[in-house]
């Protein structure tokens, strides 16, 4: 067993994401509550029990007076939080606009809507100027807190010039940078205006991570097709510079969640939840409502499956907790309606005075209610059109012990990868093939469920947070120390 901390106590590591762990909400003038952030990337880093790491990013709001700045930085300093503060116009462009419209779609290989399109265009520079100014201005908060030594680890799509304003001004600080979307095929980034100038900006970092070895691939190719620069199977090679490109996958704090379960609070919901369902299977869905994760295409699978199953219909139900995200962005609004619409329709076809196939809520759950729900469930669907790596697949697997349910899962998310073999895979886009799944999971013998979740569990309990961010760290420790030593030379 590894010492508590292991290699991090030896090292200070700051951490820089677009996004603190919590976000803040302002209650009074000088008065701020905060809240635990959302997505894979807060959950993933909350899990790494970390003394010395420092996070530097944005509280999700915006605080235009200095004594209400004064009184956040104070409160975040409470929780080793290191607040960036960006003003309305900056969030705009740059996270709703350039982050979230742009990069985040594309990434994900979904085009932008006909109507959009030309507007995206249009506004693309304006855009792609305040991702640049966005990510100075981390850069700048980073170098007020670096001391010499410091690993400096940058995460994620937000952040992609970030790694060249660090190396610019200190060419010696150890930079990082991991993406927790895919990378998409060189075809799809050639497309981006921007596509070079934001590859080379990653290039600058000692270290670039990906989930999957075919993220990975992908980046270097783009590297190789579009900008003519040498792939080697440590990295890619610029000028004699390597930069080393490795795939990471990330994994959680299992142990959180199977201890939890042994909890009262736990075990009390779970309780409600088994009276309240009796009689029925569970299926559950959770997912930040994003157009990435197939909610409408889920329910429409299950709408076929009720169609052509009569015998289920009163017997299961589907819960999918829709966690609000993005909600300037106007995709993320349509798709909102787009979901209630198909609920509705689909209630109203299939509900009866006591019972509703789809329970929809609008909102996420707290840690004790969501580990109770995963224990309950008889059936998780996760049907990402695309997804970097998908941890709730992950944490339903480690709140499986007792009940060994089924997990049916998109042969598009990263996890496909590391859980295939214990899931059903499915290509989302084919409601046929998910509906047929749901029966194939419902009809599964509790045998096979039992090898499929063992094989998973030994996945998830053995590749943990905490592995994922050692090694990287320790890798790029060695990097450096590599490429020190080839200068030497
Ligand atoms: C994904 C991204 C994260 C992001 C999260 C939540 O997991 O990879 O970088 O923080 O979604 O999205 P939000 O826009 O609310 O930060």
């Amino acid at each position: 067993e590894k010492p508590d901390g292991g290699l991090f106590t030896q090292q200070r590591l700051l951490v820089v994401a677009n996004r603190l762990p919590v976000s803040a909400v302002r209650r009074g003038e000088e008065s701020w509550s905060l809240e635990v952030s959302g997505g894979g990337l807060v959950s993933a880093l909350l899990g790494v029990k970390e003394v010395e790491a420092k996070w530097i990013g944005w509280a999700g709001v915006n605080v235009p007076d200095e004594p209400g700045q004064m009184a956040l930085t104070k409160a975040l300093a409470e929780k080793r939080c290191i607040p960036v503060f960006l003003d309305e116009e900056i969030v705009h462009q740059y996270y709703n606009g350039y982050c979230n419209n742009i990069l985040w779609p594309l990434f994900h290989y979904l085009g932008l809507p006909q109507e959009e399109r030309l507007a995206t265009t249009r506004c693309f520079q304006s855009q792609f100027a305040a991702y640049k100014k966005a990510n100075q201005m981390f850069a700048d908060v980073v170098n007020q807190h670096y001391e010499e030594g410091d690993v400096v680890w940058c995460h994620d799509y937000h952040l992609m010039f970030l790694p060249k304003c660090l190396k610019e001004r200190n060419r010696n600080m150890k930079v990082g940078w991991f993406l927790h979307t895919p990378f998409p095929s060189s075809e799809i980034h050639r497309t981006l205006p921007s596509r070079s100038e934001l590859l080379r900006a990653v290039l600058a970092a000692d270290l670039v991570g990906f989930h999957t070895y075919d993220y990975a691939r992908h980046f270097v190719s783009a590297c190789t097709r579009i900008m003519g620069l040498e792939g080697t199977p440590e990295g890619v090679e610029d000028n004699g510079r390597l930069t080393r490109v490795a795939a990471f996958p990330i994994g959680i704090d299992s142990d959180r969640f199977i201890h939890a379960l042994q909890s009262t609070q736990v075990q009390e919901h779970i309780k409600e939840l088994k009276e309240r369902f009796a009689g029925r299977k569970v299926m559950l869905g959770v997912d930040r409502l994003d157009m990435i994760k197939g909610i409408p295409q889920k329910i429409l699978a299950f709408e076929k499956f009720l169609e052509e199953n009569q015998y289920w219909r009163d017997k299961v139900v589907l819960l999918q907790i829709a966690v609000p995200t993005r909600t300037d962005v106007p995709e993320y609004q349509k798709l909102t309606s787009q979901v209630h619409e198909i609920v509705g329709r689909i209630n109203g076809r299939f509900g009866t005075l006591t019972t509703v196939p789809i329970h929809h809520l609008d909102r996420s759950l707290d840690f004790h209610a969501l580990c109770a729900l995963y224990a309950v469930t008889d059936i998780a669907l996760v049907t990402s059109l695309r997804d970097g790596m998908n941890l709730v697949s992950y944490e339903f697997v480690a709140c499986q012990d007792a009940k060994r349910g089924v997990l049916i899962l998109s042969e598009f998310a990263g996890a496909a990868q590391s859980l295939g073999a214990g899931a059903i895979l499915v290509n989302p886009w084919n409601i046929t093939e998910v509906a047929a799944s749901i029966g194939e999971a419902l009809n599964m013998s509790a045998e096979e469920r039992e090898k499929r979740h063992l094989h998973n569990f030994l996945h998830v309990t053995t590749h943990t947070a905490q592995e994922w961010a050692e090694t990287f760290v320790s890798e790029l420790n060695d990097t450096v120390v590599e490429a020190q030593q080839r200068i030497r030379q």
